[in-house]
Formats: structure tokens, sequence, C-alpha cells
């Protein structure tokens, strides 16, 4: 036994010592670059039902009848004593369009021919089911219209198996002229996760029913048909610089007249038209039949969720072309003008006085204080001259009315090739504010990516890495976010806080995907009908968000910067406010590493250091719903001695080092 333990203590004492030990030299009093407030980011597009069935917390699928299938989502059962096939009596529910009520044109008739409740049942499925919770306070309203008053609505949740789960009745009493809202609350006696309505008719009559709705109470700031708290606190929790919305190719639409124009995404719900969701045809592995814009989630919705979680709002708008990889369409120079008007009014509706045009919608929406608007996308993914002719009227218009604007042009889809060279060129003869770069690449790439813009020119151009995420297996597919995906853009992103003189913005996409419901993977934070959790990506994000500082400050190896050399990557930056040195170190390599900061000008350092680390020897490891944090930051202290500082890397790290200083 004795033998045995001698044993190991020399082997392991070897393996201490065959430990590669690296020494980095930290310059904590000569900053290089300071680090734009902005730098790290959120991406927010619709798609994986990201806002409709998700964030949008909107449980009644279909709720204007407006889908392509008017009844999609919807079911009707009758009772043989009303069932007009046998009773011989009207349709119980007929669809009307109004076609010169553009914006939402259907509604449905009901006929209630003497029923009592368990005759006649309309019942909605909920986006993938509803995600029902136990004591929780359920807001039912619709919008109705009838000549005389004479029916009554029962309103239920169900369970799958049909177990009531809470309900309430509604007896609309306003006849004639207009429409009219009704509603009732009920609260919930059982968690479920596919719950459903139902709607049981009663008396006698006809009614016309609009805008079925059935929010939670528990929404984010409780706020009466707003977002999922859970959700909005995930972001919240990354304290990001800025959200880009609404997308994305959403931006772009399939087509021209499937873009996305915020005009029609503020106001009354009701008057919000609806429009098919582009990601609901992309993909014929991942078809999406029900998958359309209500616009409950709008513009004035996305900035009030920037405000509420201080991050800058940053929209990205149509530049009058389609998606260049679907329809390709794009609008004549000579019938651009309503776009530049668009983005021109977007600004006023953001920032104007109450007075004016569209800072009186804001205010009308209960905010009239601006929403501090600095920045907006010209363009998603656009490239080729077109863009450049349409993107040079866009800046021309808004430089003059409103130059201190800042705009963020497009190098279309990749990081590189011939289109994106051409763009990179003409961008900066233009004298870009911001390029927005995208990349979804594999975690080799990440790693060969560091230095990426190490060569880039320091100018007035910076640079918004817009979307990026590490593709495990490179294809399209159920990709996984995985400690690999993670680390691999924790190592990338050193070389972006390296480069805050060049990086001033950085939003990993996409940010949301249901289980049951997604386009697209690998996504930042996962969800169903009740909850979310954050994938090792997610705490990746949070790490460098939570721990910015506001200047770079030079980490060296050997007078070079630490960019995969021993598979070890690192930054430095201080936080001059809380006077620390914040030291970033990946590990990307399968051995422990034994390093040494030098920690120069920092003065007299706190005592003891507070240390973040993720790891994990599984590159596979991925979080879940049952363990939600199985790949996460933990947090600890470290002791501090003079300004040589021993640091342990261990196989698979991502570590921050937080050093108080004088
Ligand atoms: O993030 C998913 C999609 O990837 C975005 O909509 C698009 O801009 C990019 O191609």
């Amino acid at each position: 036994m004795k033998i045995k333990h001698w044993l190991g203590a020399v082997l392991l004492c070897i393996a201490t010592i065959a430990y590669p030990q690296h020494t980095f030299t930290v310059k904590a009093n000569k900053p290089i670059a300071d680090i734009a407030p902005t730098m790290w980011g959120i991406f927010f597009e619709d798609i994986n039902l990201g806002a409709d069935g998700g964030i949008y917390a909107e449980l009644v699928k279909n709720r204007s009848f407006e889908f392509n299938n008017p009844l999609m989502g919807w079911s009707i059962k009758m009772s043989d004593k009303t069932d007009p096939q046998v009773a011989g009596m009207n349709p119980p529910v007929l669809v009307v369009n109004r076609k010169e009520h553009t914006a939402n044109p259907r509604y449905i008739h009901v006929t209630v021919d003497n029923a009592v409740k368990g005759d006649f049942l309309l019942s909605n499925e909920g986006f993938r089911g509803m995600g029902i919770k136990k004591d929780i306070r359920y807001d039912f309203s619709v919008m109705y219209h009838q000549a005389t008053a004479g029916v009554k609505l029962h309103i239920a949740l169900s369970d799958s198996a049909g177990k009531e789960l809470g309900s309430t009745t509604i007896t609309p009493a306003e006849t004639g002229i207009g429409w009219h809202k009704a509603t009732a609350a009920f609260t919930a006696n059982a968690t479920v996760m596919r719950g459903r309505m139902n709607i049981w008719f009663e008396g006698n009559g006809a009614i016309d029913l609009d805008m079925v709705s059935l929010f939670p109470s528990d929404t984010w700031k409780g706020r009466p048909g707003g977002m999922r708290a859970d959700m909005v606190q995930k972001l919240a929790d990354l304290k990001p610089g800025f959200i880009r919305f609404p997308g994305g190719c959403i931006v772009e639409g399939y087509d021209l007249e499937h873009r996305y124009q915020w005009k029609k995404t503020v106001g009354p719900i009701e008057e919000r038209q609806l429009i098919i969701n582009r990601w609901n045809t992309e993909f014929a592995h991942r078809p999406a039949p029900d998958y359309f814009q209500t616009f409950g989630l709008g513009f004035f919705e996305y900035f009030q969720l920037a405000e509420d979680i201080g991050a800058a709002p940053l929209p990205i708008i149509n530049c009058g072309m389609a998606c260049q990889f679907n329809s390709k369409e794009v609008v004549p120079m000579d019938d651009l003008q309503p776009y530049i008007q668009d983005a021109l009014d977007l600004i006023e509706f953001a920032n104007g006085d109450v007075a004016s045009t569209w800072g009186k919608v804001r205010a009308a929406m209960g905010h009239p204080a601006p929403f501090n608007l600095t920045m907006m996308g010209i363009g998603n993914e656009n490239w080729g001259p077109q863009y450049l002719e349409r993107l040079k009227a866009f800046t021309k218009a808004i430089k003059e009315k409103y130059p201190a604007i800042k705009l963020i042009n497009s190098s279309g889809f990749a990081p590189d090739g011939a289109l994106f060279n051409y763009l990179d060129i003409e961008l900066r003869n233009m004298q870009a504010d911001f390029i927005d770069e995208h990349y979804y690449r594999s975690p080799e790439w990440f790693y060969a990516n560091v230095k990426r813009y190490d060569t880039f020119p320091r100018n007035n151009t910076k640079i918004f890495a817009g979307e990026y995420a590490s593709h495990v297996d490179g294809t399209k597919g159920d990709q996984k976010n995985c400690w690999l995906s993670a680390i691999s853009e924790a190592a990338f992103m050193t070389g972006l806080e390296r480069n805050a003189a060049v990086v001033n913005m950085a939003s990993y996409a996409p940010l949301f995907a249901h289980v049951d419901g997604w386009q697209w993977t690998p996504d930042l934070i996962w969800v169903n009908n009740l909850e979310s959790y954050g994938t090792p990506d997610y705490y990746v994000q949070q790490m460098y968000t939570l721990n910015k500082g506001n200047k770079v400050v030079p980490v060296t190896l050997n007078n070079e910067v630490v960019a995969g050399q021993d598979s070890l990557y690192a930054t430095a930056a201080i936080d001059t406010v809380k006077r620390e040195v914040i030291i970033k170190v990946v590990n990307a390599s399968a051995k422990p590493q034994e390093n040494t900061i030098i920690l120069e000008g920092a003065g007299k350092t706190a005592a003891q250091a507070t240390v973040i680390s993720m790891q994990s020897n599984d590159l596979l490891a991925v979080n879940s719903f049952t363990s939600p944090t199985n790949i996460s930051p933990k947090t600890s202290v470290m002791n501090v001695k003079g300004k040589k500082i021993s640091v342990k890397a261990a196989p698979y790290s991502f570590t921050i080092f937080r050093i108080g200083m004088q």
C-alpha cells in the first residue's frame, strides 16, 4: 500500500514537472485600446420560434386567423346535436375576409344553435402545445362583434388527456356596430408542457371573433401581452452592450413583399399585418408550416427590451434587396426612396420629439422619452454592386439628416472570398462606420483566425462581428452546442478583445431555439414551452460580458501575442473604475499547463484574486434541461503575492483572473 502511494507521488511529481510552463507578461499600465461599451452584444432574430412561439408570450397560435390556412392551429368539435351535418343548420364557423381591411382582414363568424357546454368546441393547440404553469394567472381576451347578445364562452385550459387546468367564462354584452374587447382571467391548477385552450360555446345566436388571445401574467416586468420572463432574464443576465434586431435574413425576406417593414410592427397589435416567417419554408429538412410573424413583438417592443436590459438598440433595415439566396429581388433605384424614408422615419420614431410624426407614435405607445438610437444597419447579408449602389443612397440621406448616426454596412455572408474582398475594399473607400462580418465556421477555423484582426487597419472603420458561431460538424442539421464549440469561440474572442481598437461590437448567432421548433443549429439559448437554458457558448459569452474591462492592455508570451502557442490563447484588459486587471486564458489542449503571469505596472496588487473558470475534459459535453449548468463557470479565489503569479490552466479550460490593483 505504502509503496503504491510513494510511486503515485513520484509519478504525480514527474507529471507536474512535465507540464508545459509558460510566462505571460501583462503590462497593466500600457493600455493599447479602449474597449467599446458596446463590445459584446446579442443578435435577435425570429428564427427557431424565437419570437412567435418563443419570447413573445402569446399562447394562441393563429389568433387572428391570418395564416395561409385560416384555421391552422384551431380545431372544431361538435356533438351530434349541433353537428351541421346531422342537425342541418348553418356551418358553425365561417372565416370572413374583409378585403378592404388590409392589416387584419380575417375573422371568424360563429353560429351557436341552442348549445350547452359540451356541444360545440373551438380549440387551439398552441405553438408546440401551450406551456401552462400551476398557480399562474392566465389572461384571456377576444375582439368580438354581434348584432344581439346570446352567446356565452367557456374558456378552459386542458392537458393532452383533456383534464381541465383552469377555466373562466365570458358573456359578450356589447351589440351593434364596431368591435369590442372582452377579457377574463383564471388561474391554472397544474403545470403541463403541452396544454391547449378550449372555448365551449353556449346559447343561441351568432358572434364574430378576432384576436383570440391568451397570455400568462408572469411576463417580463409583468407587462400584459408581454414577453416570457425566463427568456428575457437570460438576456439581461448577459448584460449585453447592444441588441441587434430583427435579424438576420428575416430583414431581407424571401422576396421584397415579405421583407421586414418596421412601420407595420408598431401601433395597436390588431393593426399589425401578419406575414409568413421566411424560416417557414427555408429548409426542406426542417419545415415549419405554422411559422408566421404576428409582430406582437414589434419595433416598439424591441426598443423597450433594449432599454430594459441596458443594451444599445441596433435595428437593421431592408436596403431595397430581398434575400440574394432566395428570390434575388431588388427594388429599382428610382423606387428606393420609400425604403430610405423608412430608415429616416425609424430614427424619428426612436429619437424624435413627441410632436414629430413618428415621435408621436412612440409616445402614444407609452414611451414619450427617446430610445437613444445611435446606430442602424443597412441591409443584412447583402452583397454586390447592387448593394453598394443602394447603400450609398441610404448613407447620403441618413448622414445629411442625422450625421451622428453610425451605419452598419454588410460584407455579405462570408468573411472571405471574392464577394467579401470586393465589398471590404469598396466599403473602406466609402469610409464605412462599421463593416458587419458573419462567420459560421468550424472550431478549427475559429482557432486559426484568432489573429484575424491583428492586421486590420486602425482607422475610423470599425468591425461588427455581427453573426458568428463555431459549428462542430460543419454541416447543417442537429449540431450541438458543446464545449468544443464554446471553447473555440472563447479562444477566438481573445482576438476580438485584443483588437478592440478595430472590433467594436460582436454577437453570437442565432440567439434562441425551441427544442420542438428549430430550423438552425447551434444556438445560444435553448427553450421548451416552460424553461430555458444557456449553452456552454452562452456561458462563454457571459464570461466576456461580465468581465469586460474598459481598456485592452498587452499580454505577451516571448514578446508575442498569445494566440495558439501550445494551444494557449490570452487577452488582458483593465477596469479603470474597479481598478482591476482582467486576464483571460484559454487552454485548448488536453494537457494541463502551469503558467506564470508577470504583472507589470499594476502597483500593489490585492492579496486575493477572483478566478472564474469553465472546464471539461469532454469536448462534446453539453448543457440540457435536466442539467442546465453542466458546463458553466465556477468562481473561486486565489492568493496573490507579488508580481509573479502562478496560474494553472487545466486541460480544455477557459479561465479569467480578476486581480485588484492600485
Ligand atoms: O443566424 C441565422 C442566419 O444566418 C441569419 O438570418 C443570416 O443573417 C445568416 O445567414
